[in-house]
């Protein structure tokens, strides 16, 4: 089932998200769900904020992305309660975009590898090293679990510049081909 997007300016994509039980019911529907929700919005990576539910839980998938396979092609995974234990090397700029942030792209700088310890899907437990594009999407990602939006990591002129088009989006004005549920009522 495909779920509508949270936009920019509502308040589950500022708080920190909440540890995700084992029982929790229905988690394998929803998974399914995030990527098909994700896959429909022609997105890479999807958290449970952005679907309304404040859980450490969030999807990848980077085979939409026109990038070699050692960049990253066919990664495709599921987190949950992710720690990034390790972050190395010197910061680099990459373009971002964010499907609550509609049409807003801008380079933020991140750096290029990152050590993450997870629970896959089946539960299995996982402590990878990442770098490349995986790496640039998970720290994205992880930021969405702990309230945190790249647009905050611009400058102060950028933000003056966006604030127009972050104001519409928080009131529902946004022309997305996906379901979205705005920032404010
Ligand atoms: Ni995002």
């Amino acid at each position: 089932m495909i779920l509508p997007v949270v936009a920019f300016g509502h308040p589950i994509l500022k708080s920190k998200a909440q540890e995700v039980d084992a029982n929790y019911p229905e988690l394998q529907t929803l998974i399914d769900n995030m990527f098909a929700t994700m896959s429909h919005a022609e997105g890479v990576g999807l958290a449970a904020p952005q679907v309304n539910k404040s859980l450490r839980l969030f999807v990848v998938d980077l085979s939409l992305l026109d990038i070699k396979e050692e960049e990253g092609k066919n990664y495709k995974q599921t987190f949950i309660n992710p720690v990034i234990v390790e972050r190395v090397g010197d910061p680099v700029a990459y373009n971002e975009g964010c499907l609550s942030i509609p049409d807003i792209h801008e380079d933020v700088m991140r750096q290029p590898r990152i050590r993450i310890q997870y629970f896959d899907r089946e539960w299995k437990q996982h402590d990878e090293w990442l770098d490349k594009v995986p790496a640039r999407v998970c720290q994205h990602e992880y930021d969405h679990i702990e309230g945190i939006l790249f647009v905050e990591y611009l400058s102060n002129l950028k933000k003056m510049v966006l604030r127009r088009k972050l104001n519409d989006m928080t009131r529902g004005i946004v022309k997305t081909h996906y379901k979205m549920i705005a920032g404010k009522r």
